[in-house]
């Protein structure tokens, strides 16, 4: 009997939220998993779980760390090369979020170094680990696109994202490069950026998972898309409408 090669996915964040839900989906199909966040105890609580469906590869660090990206690299050397890498793990920066004018310089160049530095440079880390037809996903925002007051840290790190996610796609035809807006969902990050606020009525994140498993499975080209678009196109083919 020949062995199935494993479909591999490094996904960055893992612990809660979005990375989560994602990594929950992904194990239920088999898919193996590379998973990291900085909290450690999350993160094995994250394993333990998702170790019950499929073989999980779970490292505690920060992204923003460049010998923690080095170890991804090398779990996904062993694993035997990445058909997908998801760049989802980041943050909101100071809560309440301060007016830019007011912004903590330091506090604002960690926001960059998080949601835009590192992941281009968790790219060029595994850049010799991608599968030939390996996607890459980098989670962004509508706040990287619309100039909402009170979201100037945050937001123009993830309009560098997109960005950065168009340049590397045209300078990478074989590459597929998916920069996402994934919508509002009530996760941890999203309560930090509306505190003291009930945020029961956004949606659950496993309500985005969908419409990133189409890029992940599905054929399209490099490109910016929002995961409630995707999940709404697939459900009018699958009904034929
Ligand atoms: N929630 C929303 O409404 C919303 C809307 C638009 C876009 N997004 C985007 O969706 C993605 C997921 O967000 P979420 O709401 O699920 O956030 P979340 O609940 O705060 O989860 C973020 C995950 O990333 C990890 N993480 C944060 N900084 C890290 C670092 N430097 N190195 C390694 N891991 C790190 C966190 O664990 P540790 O803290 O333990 O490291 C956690 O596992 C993000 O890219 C976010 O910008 C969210």
């Amino acid at each position: 009997m020949t062995e199935q090669v494993s479909r591999n996915a490094l996904i960055t964040g893992a612990s809660r939220g979005l990375g989560l839900a994602l990594a929950r989906r992904l194990a239920g199909e088999r898919w193996t998993l590379i998973i990291d966040a900085r909290g450690a105890g999350a993160l094995e609580a994250a394993r333990t779980e998702l170790a019950g469906l499929t073989r999980v590869i779970s490292i505690p660090g920060d992204v923003t760390d460049a010998e923690h990206r080095r170890t991804l690299a090398g779990a996904a050397r062993e694993a035997g090369g990445l058909d997908v890498l998801v760049n989802n793990a980041s943050i909101l920066g100071p809560s309440p979020q301060p007016d830019l004018l007011d912004y903590p310089i330091d506090a604002l160049e960690e926001v960059y170094r998080a949601n835009t530095v590192a992941p281009l440079a968790l790219i060029q880390a595994v850049r010799n680990e991608l599968k030939p037809g390996a996607r890459i996903l980098n989670i962004t925002s509508d706040a990287g696109v619309e100039p909402y007051p009170g979201w100037g840290g945050y937001g123009p790190s993830k309009a560098a994202l997109e960005h950065l996610s168009a340049i590397l796609a045209a300078e990478n035809p074989g590459l597929r490069v998916y920069w996402v807006d994934p919508g509002d969902m009530r996760t941890q990050m999203h309560q930090e950026a509306f505190p003291g606020e009930d945020i029961s009525d956004r949606p659950l994140p496993e309500e985005s998972v969908p419409g990133l498993v189409e890029l992940i499975e599905g054929d399209l080209p490099s490109g910016r898309y929002r995961a409630g678009d995707l999940a709404i196109a697939r459900d009018a083919s699958s009904s034929g409408s």
